[in-house]
């Protein structure tokens, strides 16, 4: 079995990349300091594997610590880069916070790679490195626009570190930059799902919180952008789907000298929050109690992806739609209390 270390292998994309590295024969080796993930995440992953993990309770800014972990497991092959802090919001009020998080675990990961031969690494973007893009469908050659806070500065400064280290002299490191659009869903089993501590900042936890009624209403951001129905576009992926994209650009990487690549990872699908809501109260039978607000700081007005790429170079492609992870997401909401307070 390949063994691959999954950084931030708790966490949302993390835990359900473990799931699929699992089906795709390989043994994860999961690097996690849960700031921001529940620790029943790991029996709930070991459920749905029916396998016993390997997990390490470990910052991966704590250089020292990630070497002994690649000692210890000296049969690696690769790494997926998921841990990193990730909230907007959060990320303009602390930015310290997230430069020092999100950049330092990168180096230190890529330090210890090159030390230990490790070649492969996929790394987790996002299209907020895109702004918003002057033409739709967004393409891996659209060009970046100035971040719109730290956390995507963070994401921009990471893909250049990743491309500058391929160019460097004596570089042994290969790398994939996976831009995800919007992961939304669960998994189908209700074991594991999106976790937001306190009030959460994206729109399918608060729309899943709203229905349960630990939300009393939803605010629906800005309602006169030039979209059909005036609300934001966005395009809204399973995340099943997003994860299974890990494990294609592993079986790529294994085969040839990649360079750095980027690839997006989108539907190509762009929906309204309108939409989204409809969807929602049509797959959960529920009546969502909401209001028509105004605009979010700092909001893109649309944005969705091409993924023609990742489909011809990885043999990937979304098999799910917008109603199967919104019900994903519900029947998730709707166990989560069981499977929080009982491990
Ligand atoms: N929205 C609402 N009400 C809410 C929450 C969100 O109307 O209570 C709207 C937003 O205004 C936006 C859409 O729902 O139009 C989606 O918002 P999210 O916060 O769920 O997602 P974003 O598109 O803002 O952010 C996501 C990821 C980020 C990533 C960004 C890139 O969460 O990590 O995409 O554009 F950086």
């Amino acid at each position: 079995m390949i063994k691959i270390l999954v950084t931030g292998g708790a966490g949302f994309i993390g835990s359900h990349t473990v799931v699929e590295l699992v089906n795709g024969g390989f043994q994860p080796v999961i690097v996690d300091n849960f700031c921001n993930s529940h620790r029943s995440v790991i029996g709930n992953l070991e459920e749905i594997t029916k396998q016993q993990l390997i997990v390490y309770d470990v910052d991966c800014t704590d250089e020292l610590a990630m070497r002994q972990i690649v000692t210890e497991h000296p049969d690696l092959q690769g790494a997926i880069h998921f841990a990193a802090y990730k909230a907007v919001g959060e990320s303009v009020r602390f930015p310290h916070k997230y430069y020092h998080n999100n950049i330092n675990s990168l180096l230190v990961l890529t330090r210890v790679m090159d030390a230990f031969g490790i070649r492969n690494l996929v790394f987790s973007s996002s299209c907020t490195v895109y702004g918003q893009p002057d033409q739709l469908p967004v393409s891996e050659e659209t060009p970046y626009q100035l971040a719109e806070s730290p956390y995507g500065y963070t994401k921009q400064i990471c893909e250049r570190i990743l491309q500058d280290l391929v160019r460097g002299e004596g570089n042994t490191i290969s790398s994939v930059l996976l831009r995800y659009f919007n992961p939304i869903g669960a998994h189908p089993s209700g074991l594991i799902g999106e976790l937001p501590l306190g009030v959460p900042e994206n729109l399918i936890p608060y729309i899943t919180q709203t229905a349960a009624g630990l939300r009393e209403q939803l605010t629906v951001f800005g309602t006169d952008y030039s979209t059909p129905d005036g609300t934001c576009v966005r395009d809204y992926i399973h995340v099943v789907d997003l994860a299974k994209a890990h494990v294609k650009a592993l079986q790529w990487m294994a085969d040839r000298p990649v360079g750095c690549e980027s690839f997006n990872l989108g539907t190509g699908r762009g929906n309204s929050v309108l939409e989204v809501l409809h969807t929602f109260e049509e797959v959960s039978g529920e009546k969502l109690n909401y209001v028509l607000g105004d605009r979010r700081p700092g909001d893109v007005e649309q944005i969705y992806a091409s993924s023609e790429k990742a489909n011809q170079t990885l043999g990937w492609k979304t098999e799910l739609h917008l109603a199967d992870a919104l019900k994903d997401a519900w029947n998730w909401q709707l166990k989560l209390e069981t499977h929080t307070s009982s491990k």
